[in-house]
């Protein structure tokens, strides 16, 4: 199934198939990293983890109407999607207010915003990922202004509809990050991962932190963490 490594990233490698089709294997590490690879750790288990979360997200999101990159699992730690040409932005979907926003802001944490706010990060890691507009958005990457405008909306439908799946899993979903991407022709879907790396998701009851914060602030233990997350989601009605 598995061809030759077309790229390795922070949290996953990407494979050709063997087939050479417009198909890639996404095979997810078991590293961590935070404050953009400046702490790092290996956690067995996390990589599964991971992957049987974000698969479960996205089959939850294809039975919503949202189109993404994914196929199916191919097994523990990989996954086959469609090949995409990654667009160099994270789309930031902030309900409430937590981690970057709060130092760059002052904004006091869980501070709630309605309508959410949507952040565009130019992905750099030279540059550590910065704070763009719209405008640096176009001058940046091949995007147009109606595709940016299909992405926040997308971004904002997807929110929608992942409250809708984490409220069901007794969580609450505080911000989260999206990356998109470009098929042969054109089209552009949700790419990447949706997992407790890329989500802020708090207890709905207690308010513990149940995502990659516990590593970043040293407050928890990650593998138990994310465990607790995809039991709650095989749990819940919305992912079956
Ligand atoms: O760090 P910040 O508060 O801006 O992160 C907002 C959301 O985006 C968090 O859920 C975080 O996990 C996610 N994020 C990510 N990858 C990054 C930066 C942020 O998944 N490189």
């Amino acid at each position: 199934m598995k061809g030759s490594l077309l790229y390795e990233g922070k949290a996953k490698r990407v494979y050709h198939t063997a087939d050479e089709s417009d198909q890639l294997v996404l095979s997810y590490k078991d590293d961590a990293t935070a404050f953009n690879g400046k702490k790092k750790d290996e956690f067995a288990g996390k990589g599964r983890l991971n992957n049987l979360i974000t698969s479960k997200v996205f089959q939850y999101l294809h039975q919503h109407n949202i189109t993404t990159h994914f196929i199916k699992a191919l097994n523990d730690t990989e996954q086959l999607v469609r090949r995409t040409d990654i667009i160099p932005l994270e789309v930031v979907v902030r309900n409430q207010a937590a981690g970057s926003i709060t130092r760059r802001l002052g904004i006091e944490e869980k501070t709630s915003f309605t309508p959410p706010i949507i952040e565009l990060f130019y992905k750099k890691d030279e540059l550590n990922d910065p704070l763009i507009n719209d405008v640096h958005a176009y001058h940046l990457t091949d995007i147009t202004e109606q595709e940016l405008t299909f992405i926040k909306q997308q971004a904002l439908d997807i929110n929608i509809e992942l409250q809708k799946l984490f409220r069901s899993a007794g969580l609450t979903l505080v911000d989260f990050k999206l990356e998109f991407g470009r098929l042969k022709d054109g089209t552009i879907v949700l790419s990447d991962e949706i997992s407790p790396d890329t989500c802020r998701l708090w207890d709905k009851e207690t308010g513990e932190k149940m995502d990659k914060d516990v590593f970043r602030e040293s407050t928890g233990d990650l593998i138990d963490t994310y465990t607790k997350i995809l039991h709650r989601l095989e749990e819940s009605v919305c992912a079956k």
